[in-house]
């Protein structure tokens, strides 16, 4: 490894002082003279025609400033990957989160009075509440004019799956369902905009890629993206749920219209229904292998919920087809894949961004066929691993940094795993614990891309000023990273402290502010750090030679470009889907209550290889904090949606992990195995400790009861449901 002053070094995080010190500063502080307050009137149906909106009595109301409705948005339309929401709804709605009219008034409380004065008169129309719904013959239309629920299909194909099954001595088929899930981010929505002296919109906020909310607020604005500017304030929380910009366009529609700084804070119920969730899927494996444990065959079917409109559904489903066979090599496979539109919240990104699904299924998958051919399930793994130069399903090379061997030995070893007569096998522990206490451990492994891919034109672009007259004395970094609790700030700091030999002091950053920084791309899909180390690396090389060139200051800009990669083909599935993909395996010990199916998580051992750890700390509460987040997927997180309607909109009723839940024993076993393209070896690791947690609970749940479920999250009804249907009966206990 090379010797380096900042980099791989556990530096404090910059952000820790101001945000323990109460100091930092987050949306909901903001404050600003003459402010007013918004209001936002959601739908509450999931679908219905509007026939009449009557805002006349809470124009009335004195005090209110302004009521809007779709009329008075300039161009009304807004989304991520398609300009296919409604900034304000005047037609029909689609789902209980729609917005359909802002109050802006002198104060929070009249804003609210006069909200609940609107009178709006709809028509229902059928509620689709599921994707199956949503394809079945004759189904109503979630968009009209679209004239298909499907929003997207996917096919590979690689080898001839009916040969692969002709060859298998064992198939397994199983479908696996996972639920929704939803950020919960600490921080609630909030905002404040205005219009400045130059005419231009400011919004400060928060998400996670200011430049792209910048665009969708300009458009739906009918406004020059000079016009908007978008600041961020700092960030509690995002998880990809501040991908899709979820309040920001009405705090800027409400300043542009009336001229006023108005500021929202949204209520945790209103947050929950404003944005997206993790799309809930359908997962239909049927794999077969012949007796020495070689898989041969693998036949895949996908079918997701994309909700109500198409947010990132079709890139995020892509990264579960390009994933959803598990890291291993098999010469026949087919996934097919399907996107419907339902009338339930949008479903959009969130951390791992469809590849936890898909890593869930497979690795259950892999573990019940293990099960099924009597071998240990590290063992039927490391017999069908990737390889340097294997080809996977999509018929691309795998890219170079390959350490899913390595990741998987570790936390196995670590496990207890032992080869035994050349053969990997499970540790024997003692099961039954207490009456009516049953223990397990379980493993899995996991695999992901680093950035979008898929033909995503990935960049990141850093400019570096260096100031002086003989030497540089101080250096100026601008990078429009969002920091959302990540510790992406921390380490780009790290990064340029190191590419510029230059102490702390003498350096000033510029984070995420759309008129002071381009575009460094979203804190999306474990990209930053590797995409912003990169981009730093260009800008501070470039700006040193300006330097050479006597330019005092020297400024230089430096768009990186990560490696070109291709979409899926439509038909064959074929391309190069990635660039770099990361590596992960997690093992976790579980008690099973057999009487009220509740399953606690005791231990956790997490592998990771990082390529390189840019600080030891922050990736370290990556990890922990990514598992935690899965635990939570996969036990207690259970959004429910009936009939369009969220039966669970708050935390009361929607049950995050606490601290209590946390495994008494957490092992991080980071390896350093080095991403050839990364910045001194970096990888992503954002997202990939939120992959292997929720298959290696569901496998310790099975070493513990001899029980296999099909689903998560594991609530303690469906596990005793489980045990109870096959054949357990309640022990009774003193
Ligand atoms: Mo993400 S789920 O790519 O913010």
């Amino acid at each position: 490894m090379d010797q380096t002053t900042y980099v791989g070094r556990s530096f404090p995080r910059v952000d820790a002082l101001p945000k323990v010190r109460g100091e930092a500063e987050f949306p909901g502080d903001l404050v600003m003279p003459g402010m007013a307050y918004l209001k936002v009137l959601f739908s509450g149906r999931p679908h219905a025609r509007i026939r009449c909106i009557d805002t006349s009595r809470a124009e009335a109301l004195p005090g209110v400033i302004a009521v809007l409705t779709a009329r008075d948005v300039p161009v009304n339309e807004y989304g991520i990957s398609e300009y296919d929401q409604p900034v304000l709804c005047g037609d029909v709605v689609r789902h209980v989160g729609d917005r359909v009219a802002l109050v802006v008034a002198e104060s929070e409380a009249i804003a609210e009075q006069a909200r609940d004065l609107i009178v709006v008169e709809y028509e229902d129309l059928p509620v689709i509440s599921s994707p199956e719904e949503a394809l079945a013959p004759g189904a109503a239309l979630v968009h009209a004019e679209k004239g298909s629920n499907l929003l997207t299909s996917f096919h590979v194909r690689k080898g001839d799956v009916a040969e692969g099954f002709a060859q298998a001595d064992v198939m397994v088929e199983e479908t696996y369902t996972l639920g929704s899930q939803e950020h919960a981010y600490l921080q609630p929505d909030a905002g404040l905009a205005w219009v400045d002296e130059d005419g231009c919109v400011v919004v400060k906020s928060a998400g996670q890629w200011a430049h792209d909310d910048r665009r969708q607020i300009a458009h739906s604005l009918g406004l020059p993206e000079e016009r908007v500017r978008v600041i961020y304030t700092y960030v509690g929380g995002a998880f990809g749920g501040r991908e899709d910009i979820n309040l920001q366009n009405l705090l800027a529609l409400a300043a542009f219209k009336t001229g006023r700084p108005v500021k929202l804070i949204w209520t945790r119920r209103e947050t929950t229904i404003g944005h997206h969730k993790r799309h809930p899927m359908r997962i239909r494996h049927r794999w077969g292998a012949t007796r020495d444990g070689r898989i041969v065959a693998q036949e895949i079917d996908i079918l997701a919920d994309a909700g109500a409109y198409a947010s990132t559904s079709a890139y995020v489903v892509a990264s579960t087809v390009l994933l959803s066979t598990g890291p291993y090599e098999v010469p026949h496979v087919s996934v097919d894949a399907r996107v419907a539109y339902t009338n339930n919240l949008p479903n959009g990104a969130f951390r791992g961004f469809g590849v936890p699904q898909a890593v869930f299924a497979a690795e259950a998958h892999l573990a019940r066929l293990a099960d099924a051919l009597g071998i240990d399930a590290v063992e039927l793994r490391m017999r069908n691993l990737l390889r340097e130069g294997s080809l996977t399903h999509t018929m691309a090379e795998v890219p170079p940094g390959l350490s899913v061997r390595e990741v998987l030995e570790a936390a196995a070893r670590c496990a207890g795993w032992q080869v035994v007569d050349g053969e990997w096998r499970r540790p024997v522990i003692q099961r039954e614990v207490r009456p009516g206490v049953r223990r397990g451990i379980g493993i899995a492994a996991a695999w992901k891309n680093v950035g979008y891919t898929l033909g995503y034109p990935e960049q990141a672009t850093a400019t570096v000023e260096l100031h002086g007259e003989v030497h540089v004395e101080r250096a100026v970094v601008r990078l429009a990273a969002a920091e959302v609790g990540q510790g992406t700030h921390t380490t780009i700091v790290q990064m340029a402290l190191e590419l510029l030999a230059l102490p702390p002091e003498r350096v000033e950053f510029i984070f995420t502010d759309t008129a002071r920084a381009h575009s460094a791309g979203s804190v999306s899909a474990s990209r930053m750090a590797f995409m912003a180390g990169n981009a730093l690396r260009g800008a501070v090389e470039r700006a040193r030679a300006a330097w050479q060139d006597e330019e005092r200051p020297a400024i230089a800009t430096y768009t990186y470009e990560a490696p070109a990669t291709t979409p899926l083909d439509p038909e064959t599935g074929h391309g190069k889907g990635a660039f770099a993909f990361a590596y992960a395996a997690h093992a976790a010990e579980v008690e099973v209550d057999t009487d009220t199916g509740e399953v606690r998580v005791l231990r956790l051992i997490a592998a990771h290889d990082v390529g390189r750890a840019i600080n030891p700390q922050v990736v370290k509460g990556q990890i922990e904090g990514g598992a935690i987040q899965a635990l939570g997927w996969a036990t207690t997180e259970n959004f429910i949606m009936h009939e369009g309607q969220v039966l669970t909109p708050d935390l009361s009723t929607y049950l995050i992990p606490t601290v209590m839940d946390v495994p008494p024993h957490f092992e991080p076993l980071m390896l350093e195995l080095g991403q050839p393209l990364g910045p001194w070896g970096a990888t992503g690791v954002g997202e990939m400790p939120f992959l292997p947690t929720a298959p290696a609970i569901l496998d310790a749940v099975h070493d513990a009861t001899g029980v296999w479920l099909n689903g998560i999250p594991l609530t303690p009804e469906r596990v005793w449901a489980a045990l109870v249907a096959s054949g357990w009966t309640p022990q009774p206990r003193e």
